[in-house]
């Protein structure tokens, strides 16, 4: 995808199609050369990371690519990005799963590259830049690597999220953490995973700070048929998304349902500083507004909406409480690196965790 391509507001996220992408080309049967070019294609669509961790999570779960094919297709593909990308997660990502690191070191060696093979780790562990893991990251790491229900909501729910996420482990220091009486907000829920995590967590944690989310779930129309097949910008596709949101939090947070509001984050906020009655999308009515703990941004990728959403949440954010940025750990390509490079430079925030994401504590 071209730059430009990439910071067109609500252009649709090409990581919620490019798995089943990936499923549909290596269900073709084609030879490597064919796929050699086709996942060609999908890097300079959407950049070499992106692309391999699709890759990664593919053969994580049911894979259609046999190894001579993946092998093949890889020493064709080979770039000095890839190797570059993969060698530095292998090497800084700490919050990796051991067995994500072993794929990555067989990528390498596919690709001609000396490595050593990596251990799998015990432990995720999310370095907080520089600093050695306070108690309470470490409290967080182990509180999400021994939780079962987690582990299957991932499996279960259709998202991004996997168990050893560092996003996930942030979650769960930030619940934990923040001040009472503000409440957690989420923008961009998709099909639920994250937030019926968020949900899940408030139990756990017997926080009962109010639970607002938004998502539009407006997707741009692909334009072309997805693989000659499918095009993901129609309102069956839409209206199939936003319902399983809600059979998804109806399903497994029952007590916990979140005030869904179905916009954009920018007229959210709006209405959240009028304090505007709404009728959240399971038909109950709440006013908007009041005091925020905890905001996990993973709507709009792009620099204005995103730096538009901190200035939202840091209006009413109460000192104590925390921003996380989905996809702002660095080099990921996205406009939010921007942006938290940004709230770095602001003296009323402070960096707690890298996990690899940004997440934020206002201080007071
Ligand atoms: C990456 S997905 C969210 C994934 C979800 N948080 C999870 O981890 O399960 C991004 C979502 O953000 C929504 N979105 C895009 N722009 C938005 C905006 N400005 N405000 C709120 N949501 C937005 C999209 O409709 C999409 O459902």
């Amino acid at each position: 995808m071209s730059k430009a391509a990439k910071t067109k507001e609500q252009k649709i996220d090409p990581r919620i199609t490019l798995r089943s992408r990936l499923d549909v080309l290596f269900g073709q049967d084609l030879e490597i050369e064919g796929l050699a070019v086709k996942f060609r294609g999908l890097i300079s669509e959407v950049g070499a990371p992106l692309a391999i961790d699709a890759l990664i999570k593919h053969l994580e779960g049911t894979p259609k690519i046999k190894p001579e094919k993946l092998f093949g297709m890889l020493q064709l593909v080979r770039s000095q990005e890839i190797v570059d990308y993969l060698s530095q997660q292998i090497r800084n990502n700490k919050s990796l799963s051991g067995s994500t690191k072993s794929v990555m070191t067989v990528f390498l060696r596919a690709m001609g590259e000396t490595v050593e093979v990596q251990e799998p780790e015990r432990q995720p562990a999310p370095p907080p830049h520089k600093q050695p893991l306070s108690p309470e990251v470490q409290a967080s790491i182990k509180n999400v690597e021994d939780d079962k229900y987690i582990f299957w909501l991932c499996w279960l729910v259709g998202g991004f999220l996997r168990q050893g996420d560092g996003n996930i482990v942030a979650m769960d220091y930030a619940i934990r953490l923040m001040p009472t009486g503000g409440a957690v907000i989420e923008i961009g829920s998709l099909l639920g995973l994250s937030t019926n995590i968020l949900a899940y967590m408030t139990i756990k944690y017997r926080r009962d700070n109010p639970f607002f989310t938004c998502d539009p779930w407006e997707f741009e129309d692909t334009g072309e048929m997805v693989s000659g097949y499918y095009n993901f910008g129609t309102r069956v596709y839409r209206d199939y998304i936003k319902e399983t949101f809600i059979r998804n939090c109806q399903t497994f947070s029952p007590s916990r349902i979140p005030h869904t509001i179905e916009s954009y984050s920018g007229p959210f906020f709006a209405a959240w500083r009028e304090g505007a009655q709404k009728t959240d999308v399971f038909g109950r009515p709440v006013t908007l507004g009041g005091p925020i703990s905890f905001t996990y941004i993973d709507g709009a990728h792009a620099y204005g909406p995103v730096k538009q959403d901190f200035l939202d949440v840091d209006r009413s954010l109460l000192p104590g409480g925390f921003i996380l940025f989905d996809d702002s750990a660095d080099g990921s390509g996205w406009d939010v690196n921007r942006v938290v490079k940004e709230v770095q430079e602001n003296p009323a925030y402070e960096l707690v965790l890298k996990a690899p994401n940004y997440l934020f504590r206002k201080k007071g």
